[in-house]
């Protein structure tokens, strides 16, 4: 392999937003055949910089055609399936599109330094992996390997973890990093990359001490973090070998835009990276705490003044990354439905937004069997689980709105320091929502346009509900401590926090689509994302949590508090401040006010949830013949409320390998309950965790789920018939 192999790059590595064109997928989600090297490549092969030429009349010229010959971009993207079966070429070495050089000390021996000759390839978002060479030679040695991660990444790791990786500010602020294949420009934007990033580096072979073969144990790399550790006669030979002056480098880097180092890099230190304790090199297997466990630590090691400025520092590069990805997945845009509204006028809104792997439309997926699906690797992301926006991190994260008008009620806190909910305001439900008591239906919406707190509820239902009602009210509007919001400092509210109230998540007794972990499954990646449902309706079902079918309200009114909320978690609950409620009483009451929220009026429905062909339309009508014909739906949507009161395994594993995304395991759903679907425009987005945006999008859903093959219309039509309901 020649260097001319790698001189590629425009591409910034890890710039969040400007990265993929919003019609792309994410990286994460990319199959692996289809990094952008190879695109990217033939774009700068056609289009060489004089030095590429050189290289490019000699040692590549084959490799070239190949590449130029076999994948044209757009091509290349729309047979995506076919190539990822073929791996033609040399697999991921031909995904490799950057060459760096730098310098490695051991860790805890500065003097002993070792020049790198990087070989790059982009893996994911955040994410490179390079191969090391001791020099840019045909017969370089293999000498070891850098993982090198966006700070995004790198704040969310353990602690433990964090000392064994280095941060890349100084190297190449100082000039000690260097592309040197790359035009000037190239080099600076590449540089700007990576000058956050942080990396881990394994040596196999101690060159430097005259090693003919790779003996002994693989040696921790660390970076230089400081002027004056870096041997001088060192770097000045390697800048003579490539004609370079890295001084001069230094002072064209000087306006890179810098953040500062993130804590525990570097081997823990503030200072100089030298000393990593022998006792955690010397790990060979996981210890008990490095093992995964089901519980989590009680006391935590890290100080309330550490965890906040740190988590809180993370934060903009996390919600930027989270937010791209996002973008990659959905078609976020605000686009209404032509007078379709939520039951007090917010707009539903229109069309599918997932997006679909370039040259896939809606119909030439549902072609495909599931196998089919499976194997291109074409299932829509957006139909996959959706992560929370810090999976491993996880938790109660509210809408800005609901945070806004909590704080102006009742002067309490739900902002996090760490995270922002993410999904954009027009995909959620409207807020205040409508109340509809079943008690009195004649009134239609109690609400009076407000959200319900301990502030307002005693003057908006005294005399409409009766002693006990109230009592319960009270209690589903009155917070108690959880998980992210209490009064220890193991919590996320800058403010040591009263607690969540019930009505918190369930504003009005519907959903404001607060989001959170589901508590049921362990380790952590394969917890669901869990999107708040609606209480509307509780009264005629019979099971509830999404997973846990738990087999009533009481049993899920009572277990809230006692296990952490959704963590699953007594230990912690107790921790924190568990207020165990009396059954008899309390639960009791909370209960009969929830069975009270009914589903919003549906007036083109007879009693038996029904359409009356009097009132409703022919697209709506013939939307109802498919729910119950073709489409399948009333198979578990049963009517009058549109469910089977059970829960079904949709085998959504059927259409995706299992992927780690974003510290989500996106793998088989498992059964989940048949939500209800009576008043379902009102409660978006859609399935247990959410990853739906559109009433649209669960038809697409369901139609390759159920092989159904609907055509354009009938989907259409059905989607009217959805919107009646
Ligand atoms: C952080 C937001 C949040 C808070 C606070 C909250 N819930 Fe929930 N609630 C949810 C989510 C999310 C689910 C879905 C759980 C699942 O899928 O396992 C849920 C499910 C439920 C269900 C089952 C609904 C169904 O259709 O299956 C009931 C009943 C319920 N909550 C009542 C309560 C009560 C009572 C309280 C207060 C003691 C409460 N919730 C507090 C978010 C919240
Ligand atoms: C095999 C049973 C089954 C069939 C058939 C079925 N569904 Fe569902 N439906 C479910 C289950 C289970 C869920 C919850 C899935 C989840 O949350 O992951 C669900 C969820 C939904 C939701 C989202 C509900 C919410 O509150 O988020 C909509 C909308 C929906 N289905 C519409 C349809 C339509 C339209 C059809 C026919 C094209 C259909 N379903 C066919 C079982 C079914």
């Amino acid at each position: 392999m020649s260097s001319s192999r790698w001189p590629v790059s425009e591409h910034a590595l890890f710039t969040p937003v400007s990265l993929a064109p919003a019609n792309e997928y994410s990286d994460d989600e990319l199959p692996a055949a289809f990094t952008p090297s190879s695109a990217q490549l033939a774009r700068t092969l056609m289009n060489p910089t004089p030095a590429l030429k050189r290289l490019l009349g000699s040692a590549c010229a084959g490799w070239c055609a190949l590449t130029l010959g076999a994948q044209a971009p757009a091509e290349s993207r729309e047979n995506r399936g076919a190539a990822a079966d073929a791996h033609p070429g040399n697999g991921p070495i031909d995904a490799i599109h950057a060459h760096v050089c730098g310098f490695h000390f051991y860790s805890g021996d500065p003097t002993r330094a070792l020049r790198a000759e990087h070989y790059c390839s982009h893996l994911a978002t955040g994410v490179l992996q390079c191969v090391i060479y001791d020099s840019p030679a045909r017969n370089a040695r293999l000498i070891g390997i850098e993982y090198i991660i966006s700070e995004a990444l790198f704040v969310a790791l353990p602690e433990e973890e964090k000392k064994l990786w280095h941060s890349h500010r100084y190297e190449v602020m100082s000039g000690l990093l260097v592309a040197p294949d790359l035009t000037d420009k190239a080099e600076k934007a590449l540089m700007q990359d990576l000058v956050s990033t942080y990396g881990k580096c394994w040596d196999f072979w101690q060159v430097d001490r005259g090693d003919k073969l790779p003996l002994g144990r693989p040696q921790l790399m660390m970076g230089f973090t400081a002027d004056g550790q870096a041997d001088p006669t060192m770097v000045a030979s390697r800048d003579r070998e490539l004609a370079i002056d890295s001084e001069k480098l230094k002072a064209a880097r000087a306006d890179i835009p810098t953040r500062p180092i993130a804590a525990g890099a570097d081997g823990g230190e503030k200072t100089a990276a030298i000393h990593i304790k022998d006792a955690l090199l010397a790990r060979t297997a996981p210890t008990a705490s490095d093992r995964i466990s089901s519980y989590a630590p009680v006391a935590s090691g890290e100080p309330f003044a550490g965890v906040q400025p740190r988590m809180t520092q993370a934060k903009p590069a996390l919600m930027a990354s989270h937010l791209n990805f996002l973008a990659a997945r959905y078609d976020l845009a605000n686009r209404p439905a032509d007078g379709v509204v939520m039951s007090r006028g917010k707009p539903v809104q229109q069309g599918a937004r997932a997006r679909l792997a370039p040259g896939v439309t809606w119909e030439r997926l549902a072609a495909l069997t599931p196998d089919e699906i499976r194997t291109r690797d074409v299932f829509p992301a957006g139909f996959r689980p959706l992560p929370h926006p810090n999976h491993a991190e996880g938790g109660m994260l509210f809408p800005h709105f609901v945070i806004a008008e909590i704080q102006r009620q009742e002067q309490r806190d739900l902002a996090r320091f760490d995270l922002d909910f993410d999904l954009p305001d027009h995909f959620l439900p409207e807020f205040p929502a409508a109340i509809y008591l079943t008690t009195r239906a004649d009134l239609g919406d109690v609400s009076q346009g407000q959200v319900v707190t301990l502030d307002n509820y005693f003057a908006l239902f005294n005399g409409l509900l009766n002693p006990k009602q109230l009592e319960g009210l009270r209690l589903l509007l009155t917070p108690f401590p959880q998980q992210q919001f209490n009064a220890t400092d193991d919590r996320r509210s800058a403010r040591p926090s009263r607690g969540v109230a019930c009505f918190d998540c369930h504003a009005n007794g519907h959903t404001n689509a607060a989001t959170h972990l589901a508590g049921d499954a362990r380790p952590q990646a394969f917890r669901h994302r869990i999107d708040t449902p609606t209480l509307r309706g509780v009264n005629v079902q019979q099971l509830f949590g999404s997973q846990r079918a738990l087999k009533s309200v009481e049993d899920f009114t009572e277990f809230e508090q006692r296990a952490a909320y959704f963590d699953g978690d007594p230990v912690i609950a107790v921790k924190k401040g568990v207020n165990v409620l009396d059954r008899g009483s309390q639960v009791h009451a909370m209960a009969e006010m929830q069975a009270l929220f009914d589903f919003p009026p549906a007036p083109k429905l007879n009693v038996l949830g029904r359409l009356d062909p009097k009132k409703a339309t022919v697209p709506e009508q013939r939307g109802q013949d498919l729910f119950f014909g073709k489409a399948q739906c009333a198979s578990c949507h049963v009517p009058p409320y549109y469910t089977d009161n059970s829960m079904h395994d949709l085998q959504t594993g059927r259409f995706y390998a299992p992927r780690l995304v974003r510290g989500a395991m996106t793998t088989a759903d498992g059964p989940i309950k048949t939500f209800p679907l009576r008043g379902i425009k009102d409660s978006p987005p859609y399935l247990h965790d959410g990853r739906l945006l559109t009433l649209a999008d669960t038809i697409e859903f369901f139609n390759l789920i159920l092989e159904t093959h609907l055509s354009v219309e009938e989907k259409t039509d059905l989607e009217a018939f959805l919107r009646v309901l």
